[in-house]
């Protein structure tokens, strides 16, 4: 979602804002602006649609400054022009803003009943506006961005360049934020991820929640203040963020792909970590807990979902598997032993870190399934597992989800006292086997893709551990390819869903080892009904051959735990390759976001 960089410091800060905007062009935006200091004015610069159109008026007017900050939007208050484009400013501030005002209307009419006036339709302008009549009235820039942000409901995080000073302010509530300062000091930066940053500070920190931090230009430093404007300790710091890198597409013609066949190298790798990082026992024991409740959106649901059988069978424990914006607004029946997992691949989704607060009120354990350390849900779990699988670009999440279901697995272990990998390095060595099989030749994925991207609609169907693939196949085909597509158990399609079948809709049936007689009426249903049939099942199958119009054969010999991981890389290039036909916008498909820090 929104995007935010910030600089000031001895240099032209231009080029590392807007590198660092291009870096967050993977979370979605839809416009992007920046606001510089020149002879101590405050100058806005800001355009609709991609960055190279911000970048163009940029060069035009060879803009140089050493105080900028920058804003790539994601709309949600107001639609996408160039003037609900952030910055928003005036004579005095200029400020960008990511998350939501909840009570902006509210604000905004006070504010206007007493002559202000406003030239947008965002909330963001809300804060900018209140900010401005608090400094006004004689406040320090400091106390007037306090003042202002306490007035504030709702999740935000806020750069502010104000034109009376030589510093930035920046501040947070359940939303991104981070600052972190060059090898010399001389340059101090924030942003609402760190990757941004990367290259261009030697410390990072993660300021904690309602903490002010205050980009000090004339000392060299940054310091962090809480909500009475007194200095605060909270925040980390990250020197190990220095190594991050830059992630570039390595001759792949789009990240997904690159992430895509990043999974073998991962797998081989989750394991060693595993290994060595827990020798020890997790303080949360199987045995003690009432209930798992595990929680997450869109593919970190559905990686829970796989989960839920194998935990239920091994732990012997109830297993809930909720969405997290459904789960934040029931008053859910859950007891303090009972643990709440989240997956997130970013940390920072916003419905995710809804449930984790609402489950510490309530006195669950805590625990996570996450890849972004240093994220907000990093920092509110007791126990965070780690997933390790480096940025993910791409919008469509596919390395992340692989990383999410094994590094469940390895907790199931944990959960039950056990070691993490003991029983599953051999299965993990034949599933990166047989992945690496998938992507040396995709040669066939590509030619069904090619014949099956004109139909008019997709249903998956799975049963049992193959049911969240279905789920997963599909989303990850209408995110990408923008196509209609629906993910059923495969028991559930005569209950309603069969009515889609024709001649025109691709059924794409996943079919596993297990319950092959049951998978394989389901399919007969669907054959009798004219409907076009994808099968991805056991290799050297003649039945299933015959009553395909397509085939994907595998190799399900040795696999068990995994083996839905291993079907789910064949949903994965097949969306990819479907979508190359279509000529969408893979990386970053339209109105989609990477990191979802609103509700
Ligand atoms: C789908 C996708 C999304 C995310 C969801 C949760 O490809 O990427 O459905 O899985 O927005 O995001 P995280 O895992 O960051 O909490």
């Amino acid at each position: 979602m929104c995007g935010i960089v910030g600089y000031i410091g001895n240099k032209n800060g231009v080029p590392v804002v807007l590198e660092g905007l291009s870096r967050l062009e993977y979370r979605g935006y839809d416009s992007a602006g920046i606001s510089y200091k020149e002879d101590h004015e405050l100058n806005v610069l800001k355009k609709e649609g991609k960055l190279e159109n911000l970048e163009a008026i940029v060069n035009e007017k060879k803009v140089t400054s050493s105080s900028v900050i920058g804003h790539t939007r994601w709309a949600t208050h107001g639609e996408v022009n160039d003037t609900n484009a952030h910055p928003h400013g005036n004579d005095d501030f200029s400020v960008v803003h990511n998350g939501i005002i909840e009570n902006a209307f509210e604000l905004k009419k006070e504010l206007q009943a007493e002559g202000e006036v406003f030239h947008s339709q965002t909330d963001s302008e809300v804060f900018l506006v209140l900010l401005t009549k608090n400094f006004k009235s004689g406040l320090s820039v400091k106390d007037a961005v306090l003042k202002t942000f306490k007035a504030l409901e709702g999740n935000s995080s806020f750069v502010v360049l104000p034109k009376a000073e030589n510093n930035i302010y920046a501040i947070k509530r359940s939303a991104p934020l981070v600052c972190g300062k060059s090898d010399d000091d001389q340059e101090l930066l924030a942003s609402s991820d760190p990757y941004a940053l990367i290259g261009f500070v030697d410390n990072i920190f993660f300021p904690g929640e309602e903490t002010l931090c205050f980009l000090d230009s004339s000392n060299n430093r940054i310091d962090f203040f809480d909500l009475d404007g007194n200095p605060s300790e909270n925040y980390k710091s990250d020197k190990s963020r220095k190594d991050l890198k830059v992630e570039t597409k390595e001759g792949f013609d789009h990240f997904m792909l690159k992430e895509i066949y990043e999974q073998p190298k991962l797998i081989n790798e989750i394991a060693k970590i595993y290994k060595s990082e827990y020798s020890d026992q997790i303080s949360i024991k199987a045995q003690d807990l009432d209930t798992i409740n595990i929680i997450g959106c869109g593919t970190a649901w559905h990686a829970g979902l796989c989960l839920r059988n194998i935990y239920e069978t091994e732990l012997q424990t109830k297993v809930n598997v909720e969405l997290a914006s459904e789960f934040r607004y029931r008053e859910p029946f859950v007891s303090s032993k009972d643990l709440g997992l989240f997956i997130s691949q970013s940390g920072e989704t916003a419905d995710t870190i809804a449930c984790t607060e609402l489950c510490e009120k309530l006195n669950l354990k805590l625990a996570s399934i996450l890849n972004v350390g240093g994220s907000t849900l990093n920092r509110l779990c007791h126990e965070n597992f780690m997933i390790h699988a480096g940025q993910e670009i791409g919008v469509a999440s596919t390395k992340a989800f692989t990383m999410q279901v094994i590094v469940g697995h390895f907790l199931m272990r944990l959960l039950q006292g056990k070691h993490p990998t003991a029983d599953f390095e051999k299965e993990l060595e034949v599933l990166k086997n047989r992945i690496q099989n998938i992507l040396d030749d995709v040669s066939s994925i590509k030619k069904i893709a090619n014949e099956v991207h004109t139909c008019k609609g997709y249903i998956f169907t799975g049963r049992n551990k193959y049911f969240p693939i279905a789920l997963e196949g599909a989303l990850k085909l209408k995110e990408i390819a923008y196509v209609h597509a629906e993910g059923y158990a495969a028991g559930e399609l005569k209950h309603g869903p069969i009515a889609l079948i024709d001649e025109e809709m691709v059924s794409i049936c996943l079919v596993g080892p297990e319950l092959f007689e049951k998978t394989l009426s389901n399919i007969e249903e669907i054959k009798a009904r004219k409907g076009k049939i994808l099968i991805v099942g056991p290799k050297d199958n003649s039945k299933l051959e015959e009553i395909s119009d397509w085939y994907i054969p595998l190799d399900f010999s040795d696999l068990n735990y995994f083996s839905p991981i291993y079907v789910n890389v064949v949903m994965q290039l097949l969306s990819y390759y479907i979508a190359r036909e279509k000529g969408t916008d893979i990386d970053k498909p339209r109105n989609l976001a990477k990191s979802v820090t609103v509700e």
